[in-house]
């Protein structure tokens, strides 16, 4: 069965509000602070590149890709495919996502990155589907909850496809076969 775009879900106007406000609370945060965006690929590209424009203290950027949770998803240990450039130590992590599903990929590079002597560590997320948690994570800022239900666009994708959508849309089976 093929795969259509159902119903838009959130709008470019609501995205385009949702990192403003978000933008603001990182600014009104981090004022003095030492911060980085780390963006986990490929998915918080695109909010990250939106985002980033919101804020008004200095910042700087890195990226980390992560493969899906290898052995079993409740162990919820995610491989590190590319790791940042840079040391954090001493600085004020922000990791930056797009969507928060299971809690386990945020859960599993968090602690990871806390290992490394950040000054602190929080997370930000364009998405939360707070119905499909399976582990407890505190994300600090979050853009909008969402129904549980597989969304594609603004950075997410379904096998690789429909990421540069500027809205958000629900994903669904065509009724062919
Ligand atoms: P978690 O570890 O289950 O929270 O997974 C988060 C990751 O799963 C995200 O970074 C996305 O890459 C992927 N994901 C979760 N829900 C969706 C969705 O609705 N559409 C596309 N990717 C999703
Ligand atoms: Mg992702």
């Amino acid at each position: 069965m093929g795969k259509v775009i159902s119903k838009e879900l959130v709008t470019r106007e609501q995205i385009q509000e949702m990192c403003r406000r978000v933008g603001r609370e990182i600014s009104r945060d981090y004022q003095g602070k030492d911060l980085i965006l780390i963006a986990v690929l490929k998915g918080a590209v695109v909010f990250l590149s939106d985002l980033m424009r919101e804020i008004d203290v200095p910042l700087t950027i890195d990226f980390m890709s992560v493969s899906s949770y290898s052995g079993t998803k409740s162990s919820g240990v995610v491989k590190i495919i590319k790791d940042i450039d840079q040391d954090i130590a001493g600085k004020d992590v922000l990791i930056v996502e797009d969507v928060v599903d299971t809690g386990l990929t945020l859960r599993h590079l968090k602690k990871l990155l806390a290992t490394r002597g950040p000054a602190s560590i929080r997370l930000c997320t364009a998405f939360d589907k707070p119905d499909c948690r399976v582990v407890d994570v505190d994300v600090d800022y979050i853009g909008m909850s969402i129904p549980n239900e597989f969304v594609v666009g603004y950075g997410l994708d379904y096998k690789q496809l429909y990421r540069q959508l500027p809205y958000v849309a629900v994903l669904a089976d065509d009724g062919k076969d």
